[in-house]
């Protein structure tokens, strides 16, 4: 290869998705006429609510012009009084800016508050793309163990705060959470509040699954929390919220002056968020409690399911997910992925077989997950049942063929 070709060491180092990475496995064991259940993707069944689809065919404009680089004022109102609903009192349509999916308020919030080799604590395992971003931004994340025994809680305030170096720039923390269903109680998310406030770092909360609680639980959002505002930042999303991954329409929310300003210029750079998804979801913001609690009950039901189910599976370990539609747990085979794989190239029943997402890829730390997994529970409960047999029966004939 002429050596001009090659591609940057940064373009090099950054990781395959965990969730994705094996899905010309799934193309190929589909071209086979394999069913594919896919569990390995957060990619919810859930139809879009109407209201969003009346509001995108009534959009009256001849020209699909650009539109303000920070998002429509009309969602930025409406997501400001939302906001205003849970408690976040400062909050105005001033401190949203609209972003391309939460992927890009990540993207954004690391370009803006970091340079290069600065680092963000972040509790392992995280939402992959966490990782991917850093690569891309060249930031550095600092793990913060968290274990499937403990339900993935947070470690006391001491532990925490022993991985803060000159470099930290902030702490993120994603709540409900992906990938392990964890929902952080106040006093844990009171103890990174303190720690940021302390040591002068940004608290960057990932709230994009803030509705979906299980047990009757409480959200806590950063602006839930006393003290000064300036230094907490959230990432937030409809993707989940509205069952819309493909609006690709997310927010970063601030009361930080240099951080707005910071977001507003990455948003010029890349001219505007989609218009019509905007328009759609303006509706939304609208009709939440039309939408959400049904939605909730749906997903509560299959976390029930998803939770029975992997107790029958020997040597299995997971604890009661708590929010979000995702649980983390340890499967009995030495190398998840490698499981995953032969899920999907060796192994089915009736036709059919399972995609999990192997754990590897949601932590920071080289070498932790490797016996994990995540689950998506993004189908109907009848479905659902289905792909955890056929996960449960996969994993005694691969033990059985790895002896
Ligand atoms: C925790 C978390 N944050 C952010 C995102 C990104 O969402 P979006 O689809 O808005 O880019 C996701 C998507 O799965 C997520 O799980």
């Amino acid at each position: 290869m002429n050596k001009n070709l090659l591609i940057s060491n940064r373009g090099s180092v950054i990781p395959a998705s965990p969730i994705r990475k094996l899905i010309p496995c799934a193309d190929e064991a589909k071209s086979r006429g394999i069913e594919v259940y896919h569990l390995n993707i957060g990619q919810p069944d859930i139809q879009t609510p109407s209201y969003f689809w009346r509001a995108i065919q009534g959009y009256g404009e001849k020209v699909l012009a650009y539109g303000p680089s920070n998002g429509l004022l009309a969602l930025r109102k409406a997501i400001a009084t939302y906001y205003n609903s849970f408690g976040a009192k400062n909050i105005t349509a001033a401190n949203v800016s609209i972003t391309t999916g939460g992927s890009e308020a990540i993207l954004f919030v690391y370009i803006i508050l970091a340079d290069k080799g600065d680092e963000f604590l972040i509790p392992d395992p995280c939402y992959a793309n966490y990782i991917s971003l850093a690569a891309i931004a060249e930031v550095k994340l600092v793990p913060i163990l968290t274990k499937v025994e403990g339900g993935f809680h947070l470690p006391e305030e001491e532990e925490i705060e022993k991985l803060i170096t000159p470099k930290t720039k902030g702490i993120i923390i994603c709540t409900p959470n992906n990938p392990t269903g964890t929902i952080y109680s106040k006093d844990e998310m009171m103890r990174v509040a303190r720690i940021a406030e302390k040591h002068n770092i940004y608290l960057i909360s990932d709230e994009v699954y803030r509705e979906f609680l299980f047990d009757g639980r409480k959200h806590t959002s950063v602006f839930n929390l006393p003290g000064a505002d300036e230094y907490k930042i959230v990432i937030d999303s409809v993707s989940k919220r509205f069952s819309a991954c493909g609006a690709r329409i997310g927010c970063v929310v601030s009361t930080n002056e240099d951080v707005l300003k910071g977001v507003m210029r990455c948003s010029m750079s890349r001219l505007c968020p989609p218009t019509i998804e905007q328009v759609g979801m303006v509706e939304l913001y609208g009709r939440m409690d039309d939408i959400i609690p049904e939605m909730m009950k749906e997903y509560e039901l299959r976390r029930n399911v998803v939770y029975e189910e992997i107790q029958k599976i020997p040597g299995a370990f997971a604890t009661l997910p708590e929010g979000a539609f995702y649980m983390t747990c340890r499967l009995p085979v030495e190398d998840a992925e490698k499981f995953t794989q032969w899920m999907l190239t060796d192994f089915s029943v009736d036709g059919k077989t399972t995609m999990i997402a192997p754990g590897e890829g949601f932590y920071v730390t080289p070498g932790r997950g490797r016996n994990e997994a995540r689950i998506a529970y993004v189908l109907k409960e009848k479905e659902l049942r289905d792909a955890m047999r056929i996960l449960r029966e996969g994993i005694k004939k691969y033990q059985e063929e790895n002896k």
